[in-house]
């Protein structure tokens, strides 16, 4: 079958170790279930794994790919959730020491079939597309947990995402704007932070630039580049989600700030099946959708890689099989 790998890693040349060609058809274990891929979504964890963090250089070739939609072999229409957790683990997933997410112990979602365990299937509402659904089980439901799981937000309350066209970002603005709070975004550019607007934003800043009042929480992905200004952003007692560090994992820790505003620095990571159930079902009654920049045949992988590293992307890449 064709198949995006991992075959090869390189922090400063990630897209020279992503080969695009047959890979032997998978197997699936007892338990699990066959998946005939319709759509997959780009995510930065795929360049991550490129570049040789999280993902063991004993391991490859690896399949990449976090998350899809498609069809399983009863012909049910299916959205894969990503976080494959060990067989007798009960209860959060996203908690579960030895979990991974796909593409990091088996392989991922970037190919004709992907193998996953049966219990990670969620059934595909009719309203959405594959190319939509193939979007949710990562960027967009972290963002979900992140806005209603950890912030500790209420309606009409005022958060600031940082970012303005990521995958989590552009999720986390049309998100919130559908459950009635009140979205400031940075922005890198202009035609990013007008995007951002579009998206539900009540307000766009330059990335650092100072608010006109203090937030209820900061979804931060951005890391270094962004956490000194998510900290002074704050309200007292306000929490800061963190995802991600896209820019660097080693920020100051502003103690001084943090004890003395009371501030809460919550850890996220992707979200349990629940959650992405909870996610399907908020589509469907909102009809708020996935921002797709580009859909691409899988054979053009390397097209999509290259414009999620230059940062160039505004919403989700999907490619299909
Ligand atoms: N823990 C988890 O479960 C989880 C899940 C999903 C993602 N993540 C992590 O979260 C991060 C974002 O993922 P993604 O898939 O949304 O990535 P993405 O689509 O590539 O988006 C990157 C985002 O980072 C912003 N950005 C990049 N460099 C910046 C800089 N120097 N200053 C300010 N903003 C900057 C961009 O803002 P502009 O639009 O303004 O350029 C954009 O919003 C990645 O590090 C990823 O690994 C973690």
């Amino acid at each position: 079958m064709l198949a995006a790998s991992c075959t090869s890693q390189s922090a400063d040349d990630p897209l020279s170790g992503l080969t695009v060609g047959e890979r032997p058809e998978p197997e699936a274990p007892d338990g699990w279930a066959r998946v005939t891929v319709r759509a997959a979504s780009l995510n930065h964890h795929d360049l991550w794994s490129l570049r040789g963090v999280g993902l063991p250089a004993d391991r490859l070739p690896m399949v990449l790919g976090c998350d899809a939609a498609g069809v399983d072999e009863d012909g049910n229409e299916v959205v894969v959730h990503g976080v494959v957790s060990q067989p007798d683990w009960s209860g959060d997933e996203t908690l579960d020491p030895k979990r991974s997410l796909l593409s990091e112990r088996y392989d991922g979602t970037f190919a004709e079939t992907v193998v996953v365990p049966r219990r990670n299937l969620v059934p595909k509402p009719a309203e959405l597309s594959f190319e939509q659904a193939a979007c949710l089980p990562t960027a967009w439901l972290t963002a979900y947990r992140m806005l209603f799981t950890n912030a500790g937000v209420s309606p009409g309350d005022t958060v600031l995402v940082q970012g303005a066209g990521g995958g989590v970002s552009t999720a986390a603005i049309a998100l919130g704007r559908a459950a009635g709070l009140v979205v400031w975004v940075t922005g890198r550019d202009e035609r990013r932070r007008a995007r951002a607007l579009e998206l539900g934003a009540a307000q766009v800043f330059e990335p650092g630039a100072r608010l006109p009042a203090r937030v209820d929480a900061v979804l931060e992905t951005v890391g270094k580049a962004t956490w000194s200004h998510s900290l002074k952003s704050l309200r007292p007692g306000g929490t800061v989600v963190v995802s991600g560090a896209t820019t660097g994992p080693d920020p100051s820790a502003d103690l001084n700030r943090l004890f003395f505003l009371q501030l809460k620095v919550v850890g996220s990571t992707m979200g349990t099946r629940a959650e992405l159930a909870g996610l399907l079902s908020m589509l469907v009654a909102t009809g708020v959708r996935p921002v797709v920049d580009e859909v691409l045949p899988l054979a053009e992988a390397h097209r999509g890689f290259e414009r999620l590293e230059a940062g160039d992307v505004v919403g989700k890449v999907v490619l299909t099989p």
